[in-house]
């Protein structure tokens, strides 16, 4: 096994009112305080915003966990009603922020431009990107899977320098395994994370490479994590739907070969 940083992330989506949130945070933190099992894992929690800061506090306690938000906005500071920003996220107590979902990139029609813009912002405010790349089933139908995430990284990604670039865990979400129940076999997650891998070697190094975490995200649940992690270059999961429930949450995150 590599010594690469183990990552579970849970993104809660628009999901749960302020109550059931801090239920189910307190839940997971009760079966992990219980177990111990993985603590060395990070887990990682991406609320709605209006729970960040509650959930952040609530968090404490327990080793290596974090709180994410689930964007950010692509300008600093303004006239921009609705929108947050990093900096705001940072200051209450925010670690990472999730950029470029693929929900964002079809529903709110996010380009390559606006991610790269969210991905500076958040790493000058201290933030780490869980930057997400994948392609659709169209793409993966007419064999442009490699074409389609290797522009995703490169457009949004490779202007970064090393020492930013080390910051940012990648996510590859294939779109047609998000919310379907239809996971990536774990030949197709190995082989689009080796090609991931093997780009960012050749613009940043081997050293870069080789301890930058790619999580795999789709349909990852507690029955098919542990072979997904057996992969060598799966350094976790991004996790939707299972995510919401505390008990699956966490054997989730003791799937890692130990
Ligand atoms: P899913 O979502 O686990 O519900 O497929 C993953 C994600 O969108 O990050």
């Amino acid at each position: 096994m590599s010594n690469r940083k183990k990552i579970v992330a849970g993104n809660w989506k628009m999901n749960k009112t302020y109550s059931e949130a801090i239920t189910l945070l307190y839940e997971v933190k009760d079966i992990l305080f219980k177990s111990k099992k993985n603590d060395g894992v990070l887990k990682i929690i991406a609320p709605p915003f209006p729970y960040l800061h509650d959930l952040h506090e609530a968090s404490k306690g327990i080793r290596n966990i974090y709180i994410a938000a689930q964007n950010c906005s692509s300008e600093e500071a303004g006239a921009f009603t609705g929108e947050v920003s990093a900096s705001m996220i940072k200051s209450v107590g925010a670690n990472y922020v999730i950029i470029g979902h693929s929900e964002r990139r079809i529903y709110f029609k996010e380009t390559h431009q606006d991610v790269r813009k969210k991905v500076d912002l958040a790493l000058k405010h201290h933030l780490s990107p869980i930057f997400c790349i994948g392609e659709s089933a169209e793409d993966r139908k007419e064999n442009e899977q490699f074409e389609v995430v290797g522009s995703q990284l490169t457009d949004s990604l490779f202007h970064l320098e090393p020492t930013e670039f080390s910051k940012v865990v990648i996510a590859y979400e294939p779109v047609w395994a998000i919310g379907t129940g239809i996971t990536a076999t774990t030949a197709q997650a190995q082989e689009i994370h080796l090609f991931i891998r093997s780009l960012i070697e050749k613009k940043y190094g081997k050293e870069i490479s080789g301890s930058t975490s790619i999580l795999y995200g789709g349909s990852c649940n507690a029955k098919n994590a542990t072979e997904l992690f057996l992969c060598p270059d799966v350094d976790g999961g991004l996790i939707g739907g299972a995510s919401l429930k505390a008990a699956e949450f966490s054997e989730i995150i003791h799937s890692f070969p130990q």
